[in-house]
C-alpha cells in the first residue's frame, strides 16, 4: 500500500499532509474562488452597463418639455411668459380675487372679504354707472341671519343722502322703533288703534298733471285696489261680470261722494242702483265686507286719520297686532301699499326705498304680487328701489302651480331683481340657489357656512363676500333677539 490515500471530501483532511502539498491545496482553493468573484463582477457590470445604455437609450420627456397642453411638464425650470390682461378678464378667471370693486361711491355696508377693503352699496349710483338696469333687490337667508338688519341699516344710512324709505307692511312690528329713531312716522295698525287708512284716498297730485289724467290715474287705481281686495278674498281672478259690477259701484260712490270709503263701495255693490247687477256683484261685494264688517274691520273702512307726508325720511306701517293671518296680510299690504302708492308714484318725489320685509308672507297672493312686479317694473320711472326680503330663493317657486302666473310673476320679480344677497342657506337650498344665481362651486361652498351678517353679494354677474357691519347704536336699536347666538365667523 502506497502512502497516497483517496479523500471523498475536502472536510477531512489528509492526517500526515505534507506542508508544500497543505499550501499548494489552499492556493489552488483560493485561486478557484479568486476567478469565481471576478466573473460575477465582470458578469455585474455587464448588466449594469447594458442597463445603463438602455437607460439612455430610452426618451421619456423631450428636454425643453412637451409641446401643447402638457408643456408644464417639463423637467428643466418651469418659465412662463408674462401675461397682462384687464381686470374684467380677471375677474373670469379668479372670481373671488380680482373682482375691481363698485367704486366708492354709495352707502357704507362693511367689509368686503375678497379685498379687504370697504364695501359700499347704492342702487342708484350703480344704475346711473350703467352697472345695474334695475334698482330692485332681493335678500335672502335663514331666520337670524342678519337680512332685516342689513335692510335697517341700508335705508337708515341712505337717509343722510336725501334718500326717504317706505315701509308698506311691517308684519313684526320691527321697523317701527327705527322709523321713530330717524324722525319718521310709524303708523300701527289694528284693533286697539285708533289708526285708519283710507285706501281710496286720492294721494297728493304728482306734478305735470292736467285735471282729466289725474282723474283718470286715481279711478284706474281705485279700481286696481277694490279689484285685487276682491280677488285676495275670492281666492280667484274677477269674472267679467264681477268687474261690472265692481266698476259701477266704485263710480257711483266716487261720484256721490266727496270722500268715497270702502263701506260705500260694498253697500253699493249688494245694493245697486241698477237692480240687474245685484246678481252679479253679489260674491264680491260679499268678499269686501270682510274688510268693513268683519275681521278687519276699523283699519280701512273710513276717511284716513294719518296723512301721508311724503317727506318724512321714514314711513312704515306696523301690521304686528293683524300679522297671525296670512290673507289679512295680504288684504292689509294691499291696502297699505295702494294708500302709500299714490305718494310712491310721484316721479319728482325723489329716490325711495320701498322696503317688503317678511315677504314669503304675501308670496301666497296673486294679486298683491301683481301689484308688485308692477312696481318693479316702473322702479326705475319713479325713482324707487324695492327690497325684497324673505328666506330661500324657492319660496318664489312655491307660488302658485307651476306655470300659473303667480309663478310667473314671482321669477319675474326675481329676474327684475339684480341685486341679490344671499345670506346662509339651508343645506338643502345650496343647489336650487347655485342654480338659480350661476354661483360657481366655491361661492355655493360659502353659503352654508356663512356667520350671522356675513352675505354673498351678487350685484349681475359680479360676487362680493361682504360682512355687514354695525355700529353699537345700530346693534341696540335693530337688534331683534338673541335666538341663535351665533358668532361672527372670521375668514382667513
Ligand atoms: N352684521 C351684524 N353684526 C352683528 N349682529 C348682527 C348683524 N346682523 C344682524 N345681527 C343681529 O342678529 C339678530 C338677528 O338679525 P335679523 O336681521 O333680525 O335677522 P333676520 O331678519 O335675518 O331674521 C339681530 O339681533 C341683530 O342685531
Ligand atoms: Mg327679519
Amino acid at each position: 500500500m502506497t502512502e497516497d490515500r483517496v479523500h471523498a471530501s475536502v472536510l477531512v483532511t489528509p492526517a500526515g499532509e505534507r506542508r508544500g502539498r497543505r499550501r499548494a491545496r489552499r492556493a489552488a482553493a483560493d485561486a478557484v474562488a479568486a476567478r469565481s468573484l471576478a466573473q460575477t463582477r465582470a458578469a455585474a457590470r455587464t448588466t449594469h452597463a447594458a442597463d445603463l445604455a438602455a437607460r439612455r437609450a430610452t426618451r421619456y420627456l423631450p428636454a425643453a418639455g412637451e409641446p401643447g397642453p402638457a408643456a408644464l411638464r417639463t423637467p428643466g425650470r418651469l418659465r412662463l411668459p408674462q401675461h397682462q390682461d384687464t381686470s374684467a378678464t380677471w375677474a373670469g378667471a379668479y372670481p373671488f380675487l380680482a373682482e375691481g370693486g363698485l367704486g366708492a361711491d354709495g352707502v357704507f355696508i362693511g367689509q368686503d372679504h375678497n379685498s379687504g377693503s370697504a364695501f359700499v352699496y347704492d342702487p342708484w349710483v350703480l344704475y346711473q354707472r350703467g352697472l345695474i338696469t334695475a334698482p330692485n333687490m332681493v335678500i335672502a337667508g335663514i331666520v337670524g341671519a342678519g337680512k332685516s338688519a342689513l335692510a335697517k341699516s341700508l335705508c337708515t344710512r341712505s337717509i343722510p343722502f336725501g334718500r326717504r324709505v317706505y315701509v308698506p307692511g311691517d308684519p313684526k312690528g320691527e321697523h317701527t322703533a327705527v322709523a321713530r329713531a330717524v324722525g319718521g312716522i310709524a303708523i300701527e295698525l289694528g284693533h286697539g288703534t285708533t289708526n285708519r287708512l283710507n285706501p281710496l284716498d286720492e294721494g297728493p297730485r304728482p306734478t305735470g298733471l292736467d285735471d282729466e289724467q289725474w282723474r283718470t290715474q286715481v279711478a284706474a287705481r281705485r279700481r286696481d285696489l277694490v279689484g285685487a281686495l276682491t280677488e285676495t278674498v275670492l281666492e280667484r281672478r274677477l269674472t267679467p261680470l264681477e268687474h261690472t259690477a265692481l266698476d259701477v259701484a266704485l263710480t257711483d260712490t266716487v261720484a256721490a261722494a266727496t270722500v268715497p270709503i270702502l263701506p260705500m263701495v260694498v253697500d253699493r255693490l249688494l245694493t245697486p242702483d241698477d237692480t240687474t247687477l245685484t246678481e252679479d256683484g253679489r260674491l264680491a261685494g260679499h268678499a269686501l265686507r270682510r274688510l268693513v264688517a268683519g275681521d278687519l274691520a276699523g283699519m280701512f273702512d273710513g276717511p284716513s286719520t294719518v296723512r301721508f307726508d311724503p317727506t318724512a325720511p321714514m314711513i312704515t306701517l306696523d301690521l304686528s297686532a293683524v300679522a297671525e293671518n296670512t290673507t289679512a296680510l295680504s288684504l292689509l299690504m294691499t291696502c297699505a301699499s295702494a294708500w302709500m302708492e299714490s305718494a310712491l308714484l310721484d316721479p319728482d318725489g325723489g329716490q325711495r326705498w320701498v322696503l317688503y320685509d317678511e315677504a314669503w308672507r304675501l308670496m301666497a297672493h296673486p294679486a298683491l304680487l301683481r301689484r308688485m312686479d308692477a312696481h318693479w317694473r316702473l322702479a326705475r320711472h319713479y325713482g324707487i328701489a324695492n327690497v325684497l326680503v324673505f328666506h330661500k330663493l324657492s319660496d318664489l317657486d312655491n307660488v302658485g302651480d307651476h306655470g300659473s302666473t303667480a309663478r310667473a310673476l314671482a321669477s319675474s320679480l326675481l329676474a327684475n331683481a339684480e341685486t341679490r344677497v344671499i345670506y346662509r342657506q339651508e343645506t338643502d337650498q345650496l343647489g336650487p340657489t347655485a342654480t338659480t344665481l350661476g354661483l360657481t362651486r366655491t361661492e355655493r361652498g360659502l353659503l352654508s357656512e356663512l356667520g350671522r351678517g356675513q352675505a354673498l353679494w351678487r350685484i349681475r354677474d359680479r360676487s362680493f363676500l361682504v360682512t355687514h357691519q354695525m355700529v353699537p347704536d345700530e346693534l341696540a336699536l335693530f337688534g331683534t333677539d338673541a335666538r341663535l347666538g351665533q358668532e361672527l365667523r372670521k375668514f382667513p
